[in-house]
């Protein structure tokens, strides 16, 4: 072998041992980077299980009045660790995504500064229209870029496309229709379109064949399947809410933030992230649990309200139909009255909150407790416009838990009271519920009419929220003590005093 030859030979060893050592460089790079990809996936799953488990106990704060504000600190804290976890990990296009976080964030805080407690179910309703909204936009997007071959997967894939997008635009239509409804912009009174069921159920059997088209076009899917069950799903939202009685909104509110708990998970799914699917999956059963405890609680059919107004008939009695004779009483004469009682409830209902009446009627129950009458509180269920809604104004004015009581608990005392004061309560109070055929009927409510006394606090003869006039206003044992229930009370705290 020339020397020539021997030179070429170590050159090309020489190069073989430095690729060799580059390649085992490379390795051990390739080692460290996967480690750490490794451990920061570990760390953002952990990361979720204590968002998941700090949510759970949010949820468990929350089912108490004593325990309400820590359920809420529990909230905050999961959804900072959630977005947390998720911004340092393994996310694209972060400066926008940090934007579009600023805006939102500045957009919610300002607006829930600004909005009046009253407000509140309509802001609940219009939020649960943002979920549904975005689980629309998530489903086209997953359906229009996805890298998806295998036949199974991409089976999966379009289904929960095609149930994320349905569930989604029924959330986002029917919250929109709710907020409309609660605000007054839509006429709260039931939608009772002819054939009402059979359309429901035509809609419900064209969504399935449409599914089953989707889904088994596999990769060769087209969006008009999509686009036709979008049609349906904003017609079948519409009309979901629409057909639903102003009495009953509370439970169609509380539905619809199930369904956006729903339409999240199948988002989670969609995107692969597990946070999503289990906070969807606890706001979408807790939404249902709420709902059929409030259907429970206002004897309705939880399938009815789910269908949207499936097997709910409009009664035949006319809500305006009650007439008669009424007594008014002014704030001196309610005073004397309540010193010489034994006993009192009060039944506050929306008109407290508008008024803001909860802090004189917080002193006027310190007032009379003193002179040693026992006054104790009675709350329906739907008193107000969201759950929980009297029970939050009265703890704001430091009135006692334990004299707060529920309708159950207190519904059988009212026979042996001497005084009940309805304060901005209507709908909750109306004996009209007991009558077969009137739009409320079968619905429990407080029956303050058993009372020795009842003194109804409002500022005109006008209806409640569902639009049914009340026979109460007209008993003999009923006076009405017309004007702004916040001033009635400060005046009747007033006379007490004096
Ligand atoms: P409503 O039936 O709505 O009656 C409230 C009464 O308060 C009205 O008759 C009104 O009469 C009076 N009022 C309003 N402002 C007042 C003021 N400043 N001073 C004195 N009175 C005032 O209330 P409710 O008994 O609490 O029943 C709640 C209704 O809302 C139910 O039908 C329920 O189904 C529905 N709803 C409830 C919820 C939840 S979750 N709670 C959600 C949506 C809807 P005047 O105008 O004559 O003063």
């Amino acid at each position: 072998m020339s020397e020539q030859s021997i030179n070429a030979v170590q050159q090309a060893v020489e190069q073989i041992k430095q690729a060799a050592d580059a390649a085992e460089v490379a390795a051990a790079n390739l080692a460290t980077q996967g480690g750490a990809v490794e451990a920061a996936s570990a760390w953002v799953e952990s990361s979720y299980i204590v968002a998941a488990v700090l949510f759970i106990l949010s949820l468990a704060g929350l089912s108490k009045q004593e325990t309400a504000q820590q359920g809420i600190y529990a909230g905050i804290a999961g959804m900072l660790v959630a977005l947390s976890a998720t911004l340092l990990g393994d996310v694209a296009n972060l400066g926008y995504i940090l934007a579009a976080m600023l805006a939102g964030g500045l957009l919610g805080v300002r607006w829930a500064n600004k909005v009046e407690m009253t407000a509140m179910p309509e802001m609940v309703a219009i939020l649960n229209s943002f979920g549904g909204l975005a689980a629309v936009f998530i489903g086209y997007n997953s359906f229009i870029e996805h890298s998806i071959y295998d036949p199974i997967l991409l089976g999966i894939n379009n289904t929960l496309v095609f149930l994320g997008v349905f569930i989604g635009l029924v959330t986002f239509v029917g919250s929109l229709v709710a907020w409309a409804k609660l605000n007054g912009k839509v006429k709260s009174s039931a939608l009772m379109l002819p054939h009402r069921h059979k359309l429901n159920l035509v809609a419900l059997v064209a969504t399935i064949v449409l599914l089953v088209n989707f889904v088994a076009a596999g990769n060769s899917a087209s969006i008009w399947p999509l686009l036709f069950m979008s049609a349906i799903a904003i017609a079948f939202g519409v009309h979901l809410v629409m057909s639903i009685g102003g009495a009953d909104m509370p439970v169609v509110v509380s539905m619809l933030n199930s369904y956006s708990g729903w339409a999240g998970a199948a988002t989670g799914l969609l995107l692969g992230n597990d946070l999503l699917i289990v906070i969807g999956a606890l706001v979408g059963s807790s939404g249902a649990i709420l709902s059929y405890v409030m259907c429970k609680a206002m004897n309705r059919s939880f399938i009815s309200v789910i269908a949207g107004g499936f097997g709910s008939d409009e009664g035949s009695v006319s809500a305006e139909a009650v007439e008669g004779e009424h007594r008014e009483v002014d704030a001196e004469a309610v005073a004397e009255m309540l010193k010489n009682s034994k006993n009192v409830i009060i039944t506050p209902g929306y008109g407290m909150a508008v008024a803001q009446a909860q802090y004189p009627v917080q002193e006027i129950t310190d007032q009379l407790r003193k002179l040693g009458v026992n006054v104790r509180f009675g709350i329906h269920p739907v008193a107000g416009r969201l759950p929980g809604h009297m029970n939050v104004l009265l703890a704001e004015a430091k009135v006692p838990y334990d004299i707060v009581l529920e309708m159950d608990e207190i519904n059988e005392d009212f026979a042996e009271t001497c005084t009940v004061l309805v304060i901005g309560a209507n709908d909750t109070v109306n004996p009209a519920a007991t009558e077969p055929g009137s739009p409320i009927a079968g619905m429990p409510v407080l029956e303050v009419w058993n009372a020795d006394n009842v003194v109804v606090f409002k500022r005109s003869m006008a209806t409640g929220y569902a639009g049914v006039q009340n026979p109460l206003f007209f008993k003999e044992n009923t006076q009405m003590l017309f004007g702004d229930a916040k001033e009635s009370v400060s005046a009747i705290a007033k006379a007490i005093a004096a």
